[in-house]
């Protein structure tokens, strides 16, 4: 193949992987799960699902990339004929996580420009968001102005000036997301909500919390679906997989951390205290920050139009990454050019993301099991399909290849600190975890349990 290209190093790794990794899952979906599911407690479980079980199944992941040299299906296949199907299944995922992803990334862009045209007092009314969404050929504008976009640069085959822009967005990104962060915890009242974001309240524990956590860990690691094979796969042979997952899960789960920290104790806030009536769903990033800029007066309008413009840069990383392994399975599944490869999966991408979008407005009775259809993508991706792929990861490594291939791996160019939580997670505590999260997820979207 054309680009088995290996990063200019550890550094430019750890930034390709974290600038595909860090996108809408941590500003835009964490903070509203983080709400949703009693603020400290969902922080806490999160933590410690990302240092133990993401951290083996980046480890893992990275390295069956980089010991095969090939990307997702390619991989599995190499190593055992028998598993190809997990491949397989793993790069099915990214295509139902891109529609969705895209109408999302157009009400970014819808917002975008708002602040653009110096329109930030009119986000901040109440039903700005909800009128916007609910309308018809608006979202579908957006939303296909942010897809062109990601098929333009993916037809380019523009990874290097990917890369470049990662390396000024990323830190930019950051600055402001720090930034914001410190003022609102200027503003009056705040604490309060500070409190209900960073304390824990264990009376709120819940297997739907746990399952909302794992979910959320898969889809802002970028784990679960192949993409880190890839990623293994351009990794040099003497750059250290240890540390650079320890850099990139440290760096996707702050940047996520923060962006809570600026949304939901503001939510909190807003909504009198309420934690119940935060609404804690895909619209909070939406409603909740342009009031927070519509509070801080003249500024906030610039402050506004930078959020945004960097919510964007960091979604049009995530979806040209997305993207790109679609394109790239396809290609290399039906043995066509690239551009054909693009037509065809944008044209795919159109057919879902429409009903997506219009699951918020004039297709809203399509509900199925009291979710939109947007909701539905995500749960099919997150809570069943990645669960699913992690548990047959954990087994593929932990019995067939055996952990110490990967150990071994890992070897050629580091020592393995944390083996021994590896074997251990990967042969008995991830799988028995996933498979407890995947049996009540199932039964309770088949109604049979209410989580
Ligand atoms: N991790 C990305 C985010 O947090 C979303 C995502 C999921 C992604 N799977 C991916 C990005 C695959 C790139 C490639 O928003």
């Amino acid at each position: 193949m054309e680009e088995r290209s290996s990063f200019s190093g550890r550094l430019g790794f750890v930034l390709a992987a974290a600038s595909s990794a860090v996108g809408l899952g941590n500003i835009w979906r964490f903070p509203y799960l983080a709400a949703k599911y009693g603020g400290g407690l969902f922080l806490l479980v999160y933590i410690i699902l990302v240092v133990t079980f993401g951290f083996s199944l980046m480890v893992a992941e990275i390295a069956l990339g980089r010991k095969t040299g090939l990307s997702v299906i390619g991989a599995y296949k190499k190593l055992d004929k028998r598993w190809a199907f997990t491949g397989v299944l793993s790069a099915i995922i990214p295509a139902i996580i891109l529609p969705y992803y895209c109408v999302i990334g157009g009400w970014v862009t819808k917002y975008l420009a708002t602040y653009i045209q110096g329109a930030g007092e009119m986000a901040a009314q109440d039903d700005f968001f909800t009128g916007f969404i609910g309308n018809t050929v608006p979202p579908l504008f957006w939303m296909s102005l942010f897809l062109l976009v990601t098929f333009v640069v993916v037809l380019l085959g523009v990874k290097k000036g990917i890369e470049m822009a990662s390396k000024f967005l990323m830190p930019l990104l950051i600055l402001l997301v720090v930034g914001i962060a410190i003022y609102s915890l200027t503003l009056p009242g705040i604490w309060e909500g500070v409190a209900f974001y960073l304390i824990p309240d264990f009376s709120r524990f819940s297997i739907s919390l746990v399952l909302a956590a794992m979910g959320q860990m898969f889809f802002s690691m970028s784990l679960a679906m192949g993409i880190m094979v890839t990623y293994g796969s351009y990794l040099k042979k003497s750059d250290d997989i240890e540390k650079s997952v320890k850099n990139i899960e440290w760096f996707d789960t702050g940047i996520a951390i923060l962006a809570g920290l600026l949304i939901v104790p503001t939510a909190f806030m807003f909504f009198g205290g309420d934690a119940e009536k935060i609404q804690a769903g895909p619209s909070l990033m939406f409603i909740t920050m342009p009031k927070v800029f519509s509070s801080m007066g003249g500024a906030g309008q610039v402050v506004g139009l930078l959020f945004f413009l960097l919510v964007l840069f960091a979604a049009l990383t995530s979806s040209i990454s997305l993207m790109e392994t679609v394109v790239s399975v396809v290609m290399d599944r039906f043995g066509i050019g690239r551009k054909l490869a693009c037509i065809l999966v944008l044209v795919y991408l159109f057919l879902l993301a429409v009903p997506s979008s219009l699951g918020f407005g004039v297709w809203g009775f399509i509900q199925v099991a009291g979710m939109t259809i947007l909701d539905l993508f995500d749960f099919l991706s997150n809570s069943l399909l990645m669960p699913l792929v992690a548990l047959l990861t954990c087994l593929f490594v932990g019995y067939a290849i055996k952990p110490s291939a990967i150990a071994q791996e890992v070897q050629l160019s580091s020592q393995f600190k944390r083996e021994k939580m590896f074997v251990v997670m990967i042969k008995y505590v991830a799988p028995i975890f996933v498979v407890g999260i995947l049996i009540s997820s199932i039964l309770n979207s088949l109604g049979i349990i209410t989580l």
